[in-house]
């Protein structure tokens, strides 16, 4: 088994990828730390607290980020329009009956990392704020991972909140170009391959068969997302799985095929956010440059919708 924390802004992917790794043996979920970006901080809080509950995972603990940039900075606006006001495409869930654990996101990572020295892998599938503050305060962890899965940037095609950035970096480039620079191992799970790994809106029709509260949660939140999407005249044709993917890295990294890159990200500008990579057998990390489409979607088919 893995050892892995899940960092995240649930969000509808990451609500896809927490559902994912819940129901995944490989994975040993030791904690979930929360950031803003897809919600504010206390909202995406709540949701992976009411997510964990439905997927009789109460007992993973949950720690609240910092509200505000690596350099204090207000959160941009949530993104409302593809996430939905509560950002879980509107779909409810009952009030969760446990409490977010009393300890910051970042002392969270920085003890845990320490209990398991080398055996552990940070999944990131939203801003580098709450790994940026741990190395900031410990820069001791970066020999201690693992390897941090990182669900962000964009190397080798467009971004999707401005034509250069993905949303992931844009929310918080300055933390993204510490933890880049930190030298902690890297693997970058971009646009270049999340947006070719797409959930269909037949698959909603299926969950809705099956007929359980976790099944017609999933259908709900995803058909928001596809709607959000269709509306703005998408030629995605369903929804990416950007966050399940860096799940499905971890679980089994021959789902994609990577190249070892200089990344580093531009903070000023008309491009800020952009990831820009440079071929280097010595770069600063791992980045996805392909994936087996059809054997990840259907390894995650066959797990993100378990009973609990
Ligand atoms: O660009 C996609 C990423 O931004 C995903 O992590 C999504 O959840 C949002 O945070
Ligand atoms: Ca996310």
């Amino acid at each position: 088994m893995k050892n892995i924390i899940l960092d995240v802004d649930t969000g509808i992917d990451d609500a896809l990828a927490l559902a994912y790794a819940v129901h995944s043996p490989e994975l040993n979920i030791l904690g979930v730390t929360t950031t803003f970006g897809n919600t504010s901080v206390s909202e995406a809080t709540r949701n992976t607290l009411q997510l964990l509950q439905l997927l009789g995972a109460e007992n993973i603990p949950v720690f609240h980020g910092v509200e505000e940039t690596f350099t204090g900075r207000k959160p941009a606006e949530k993104t409302t329009w593809i996430h939905g006001e509560n950002g879980l495409g509107n779909a409810q869930l009952p009030p969760a009956r446990k409490q977010v654990e009393n300890m910051k996101a970042h002392d969270f990572l920085i003890s845990t990392v320490h209990s398991y020295p080398n055996d552990i892998t940070i999944i990131t599938t939203a801003n580098q704020g709450n790994l940026a503050r741990a190395i900031q305060k410990d820069p001791e962890i970066v020999h201690l991972v693992e390897d941090v899965i990182l669900m962000g940037g964009a190397v080798t095609v467009q971004g999707n909140t401005t034509p250069y950035a993905e949303a992931n970096i844009y929310h918080d480039p300055e933390a993204a170009k510490f933890t880049f620079q930190s030298g902690i191992p890297m693997t970058l799970v971009g646009l270049d391959v999340t947006l070719k790994t797409l959930l269909k809106r037949s698959t909603l029709d299926d969950w809705r068969k099956k007929d359980t509260l976790l099944s017609h949660f999933l259908a709900n939140m995803c058909e928001f997302y596809m709607d959000a999407y269709a509306e703005r005249n998408s030629n995605l044709n369903g929804c990416a799985l950007h966050d399940p993917l860096a799940v499905g890295v971890a679980i089994d990294s021959s789902f994609v095929k990577m190249k070892t890159m200089s990344v580093h990200v531009i903070t000023e500008g008309k491009e800020k956010g952009q990831t820009v990579g440079k071929d280097n057998e010595d770069g600063n990390m791992k980045v996805c440059m392909d994936v087996d489409v059809q054997r990840f979607v259907d390894h995650f088919l066959s797990r993100v919708c378990l009973d609990s």
